[in-house]
């Protein structure tokens, strides 16, 4: 984007949202996404105050060519604001939208008060009591917006989420591993047909910032939200502790009993009833989910290639003869060591 077309839609996003500017602003490009353009706004005003700024890109930053509607934006700031209400201060304040070029201002978060997940745990500060946290908000969002046709109506992006998840991340895996083919098919087909809460779609430890002092979670980045099945997003963000605990063998016992704590947490928060169904469904997505991350669309940047042989190896001996649990990967990983 040009810098003066991005400078003139910011304006306006202060505008909208009152925020006087008549002496200008600084821009900053914050780093990490591969899908929006994203800026800290500071004004000369007020040093200590900053905002965010995030427009959603037609093509986005990977390296096989990846193109989504703008309009993810708008959903993305629909999520924050439904789970703001659901949970105060579990999403940054949407302050501002100009939904027909999918771009918002939203509540900044400073690196003073927030770390990101993902930081922490690349450096071994492996908090269980983190992923406890994670897991408790995440259950209570889901199971508040469980079976509500309001939502279903609001959220009813499932071409998006197709586009953005289910193709790249699984239907990608079916030309390298054709024997997965029935497996593969159908775990898209389940996923897509279940619509029973609204889920946030990228619930992965970049997109979750710590609060410091209380280590409670605050989500960003729901481009994917989609009224279906919240057994993704728990798969999604569980996958990413196996990974993590591939990664870091150092830290493999920490990463697997944060995995048991994000899981139980979140398994509680929903209702008794749905438990069972909600664990089938999850421990199927999570060996789909580790593969993908390897040789799907968009893998993980952190893996070297003795890891990723080993995340190939084990997601497809559970795909290939599925063990039904949740802890059949942690078990694997945990034999490794
Ligand atoms: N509200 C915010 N406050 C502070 N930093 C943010 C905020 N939103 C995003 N960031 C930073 O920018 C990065 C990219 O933002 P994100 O919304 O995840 O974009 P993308 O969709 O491109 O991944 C995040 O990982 C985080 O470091
Ligand atoms: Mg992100």
């Amino acid at each position: 984007m040009k810098d003066n077309e991005w400078q003139n839609e910011i304006t306006n996003l202060l505008k909208k949202a009152d925020i006087p500017c008549t002496n200008g602003f600084k821009i900053k490009p914050l780093q990490g996404g591969v899908s929006s353009d994203i800026v800290r706004i500071s004004l000369p005003e007020n040093e200590n105050v900053h905002f965010c700024a995030k427009r959603a890109l037609p093509k986005l930053k990977v390296k096989d060519e990846w193109f989504a509607p703008v309009e993810r934006n708008n959903f993305e700031m629909a999520w924050l604001t439904c789970a703001g209400q659901i949970l105060p201060k579990i999403a940054p304040k949407v302050l501002a939208q100009d939904e027909k070029r999918g771009l918002a201002l939203i509540e900044y978060l400073p690196p003073k008060d927030y770390t990101l997940w993902k930081d922490k745990l690349l450096a071994g500060k492996v908090e269980s009591n983190d992923a406890q946290n994670v897991g408790t908000a995440l259950g209570t969002i889901h199971s508040a917006t469980l079976h509500n046709p309001e939502l279903a109506a609001r959220f009813s992006t499932d071409t998006l989420f197709y586009a953005l998840r289910l193709d790249p991340y699984f239907k990608s895996l079916i030309d390298r591993y054709p024997d997965l083919n029935d497996a593969i098919n159908s775990i898209i087909d389940t996923t897509a047909k279940t619509r029973m809460a609204l889920v946030h779609g990228d619930i992965s430890p970049k997109n979750i910032f710590l609060r410091n002092e209380t280590a409670q979670p605050v989500f960003i980045d729901a481009e994917c939200a989609w009224y279906g099945d919240p057994t993704f997003d728990i798969a999604f963000c569980l996958n990413h502790l196996l990974l993590k605990a591939i990664h870091l063998p150092a830290h493999s016992t920490e990463l697997l009993t944060a995995f048991e704590k994000l899981y139980q947490s979140w398994l509680t928060a929903m209702p008794s009833s749905l438990q069972d169904e909600l664990a089938a469904r999850t421990a199927t997505l999570l060996p789909a989910l580790f593969l993908a991350r390897v040789d799907g669309k968009s893998p993980v940047e952190y893996l070297n290639e003795s890891a990723r042989e080993t995340v190939r190896s084990l997601a497809l001996k559970e795909l290939r003869n599925p063990q039904s649990s949740v802890y059949a990967l942690p078990h694997s990983i945990e034999a490794l060591n």
